[in-house]
């Protein structure tokens, strides 16, 4: 583990604390900081804008971990993404930012900024395209100068996708040439819920979906080259065997941060690139027909201002229990192709924010200098970075069913 100083006393700073995904990430690492073996021990710490609200958090956690230590142990940064210097000084005391504040498009950019021009790692569980890809274009190159590296993307979206794409990779001994994958939800007897930044990221998100396609075109990349048969894209909506339901594709950060990493492995590494389309279930035609009207209400009404503001402002009042969270689960089924011969995988993915957090701190492991990264890039050489948490079976399921139902053509083979 890369050693703190007097100057930068933690390893780790969790920005962002205070609010609801925060606060899964203030007991996972209180809970991963109290499990590591000893040598040194994991230092951090919690930021946020209100101290107050900061001091309840680890109060909270203290409660529900029996971890009295964390009220007095823990140091709390009392910064405010508006007040830059107040960023500075948060990114100067922390080899790793991770940063617990969105909706990105609004809070983002000065918390990557103040990281590479402070020297300090960061890591988000963004699910933005936009910002990602945003933040790839302008900041990567001022990150590899200084060695910083900028991670995005490490909670559900897109940790699963991207690493059970390179996880399924590793089961075989051809070349894997195409995945789709089925994300599955399950809810509890209440149903499932999303928090408001999150419903603020996707309501933004596609009212903006042009600019995206506008700044993919500066990055004036070549078409990755087609290994094996050609995937075609499905229907908007089918019903999939693979899963038993209605699927469409899945609109999530997923796509976007895959591909990336697949650049970069065929790029910088000559791996031979995956192609890859994600699809989520929806269920049966009752709840497609729901989806159908709620879907054209939502595309209405992202287009205009108006629209949005009603749209965020309704969902305000939605309360948001620790239930959803711990009752909603979700699997990630991995349909792939491969060279030489066909096989089903089915991977099965939850809770993966601590994962990068661990590799991060892990520096001197680093293959290389900085920049912007996706989660692959900086596990290089591990077999999973989700390993170094040390819960590989509950964070990690993979079973190989070696069945036939393969649902894509296999490519020729070797
Ligand atoms: N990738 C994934 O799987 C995943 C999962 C969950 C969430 N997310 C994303 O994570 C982000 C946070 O979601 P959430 O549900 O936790 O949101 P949230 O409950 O609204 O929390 C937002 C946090 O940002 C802080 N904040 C807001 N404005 C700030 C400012 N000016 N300066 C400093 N801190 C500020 C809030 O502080 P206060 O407490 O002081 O208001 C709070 O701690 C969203 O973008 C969401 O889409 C991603």
């Amino acid at each position: 583990m890369a050693s703190v100083t007097s100057s930068r006393p933690f390893h780790l700073i969790i920005f962002g604390a205070s609010g609801f995904t925060g606060q899964f990430v203030v007991q996972e690492v209180a809970r991963c900081a109290a499990e590591s073996p000893g040598g040194s021990p994991l230092k951090w710490a919690v930021a946020g804008r209100s101290r107050q609200r900061l001091e309840e958090v680890l109060k909270h956690a203290a409660e529900r971990l029996s971890m009295p230590e964390l009220t007095t142990d823990i140091d709390i940064i009392v910064a405010d993404v508006s007040i830059e210097e107040s960023l500075s000084i948060m990114c100067q005391q922390g080899l790793v930012i991770l940063n617990c504040v969105g909706p990105y498009r609004f809070y983002g950019e000065p918390v990557v900024k103040a990281c590479v021009e402070n020297g300090a790692h960061y890591i988000d569980i963004c699910g933005e395209p936009q910002f990602l890809e945003r933040m790839q274009l302008e900041y990567h190159t001022k990150a590899l100068d200084r060695g910083v590296y900028v991670i995005g993307s490490c909670g559900f979206d897109s940790i699963p996708a991207d690493l059970g794409i390179l996880y399924t990779n590793r089961q075989f001994r051809g070349t894997l040439t195409a995945v789709e994958s089925f994300l599955n939800i399950s809810s509890g007897p209440k149903g499932a819920s999303g928090h408001d930044a999150t419903w603020q990221s996707a309501v933004y998100g596609f009212a903006d979906s042009r600019s995206l396609r506008q700044l993919r075109k500066k990055f004036g990349h070549k078409p990755l080259p087609v290994v094996g048969a050609k995937v075609h894209k499905r229907g908007f909506v089918f019903f999939s065997k693979e899963i038993e339901q209605y699927v469409i594709p899945f609109m999530g950060s997923d796509p976007s941060v895959v591909k990336r990493t697949q650049r970069f492995l065929y790029e910088e590494e000559h791996h031979s690139p995956v192609q890859y389309s994600a699809y989520v279930g929806v269920g049966g035609i009752f709840s497609l027909v729901k989806l159908f009207c709620g879907g054209l209400l939502f595309w209405f009404m992202v287009k205009f201002s108006l629209g949005r503001r009603l749209l965020t402002t309704v969902t305000t009042s939605v309360t948001h229990h620790r239930h959803y969270v711990t009752s909603t689960f979700f699997a990630v089924f991995m349909f792939c192709s491969i060279t030489h011969s066909g096989e089903l995988v089915i991977t099965s993915v939850r809770n993966n924010v601590s994962v990068s957090v661990n590799k991060m701190v892990d520096h001197e492991q680093s293959p290389a200098k900085g920049g912007i990264r996706i989660q692959e890039c900086y596990g290089k050489g591990t077999p999973l970075v989700l390993t170094k948490v040390g819960c590989l079976d509950d964070v990690l399921r993979v079973r190989p069913l070696c069945q036939g139902d393969l649902k894509m053509s296999v490519g020729r083979v070797q």
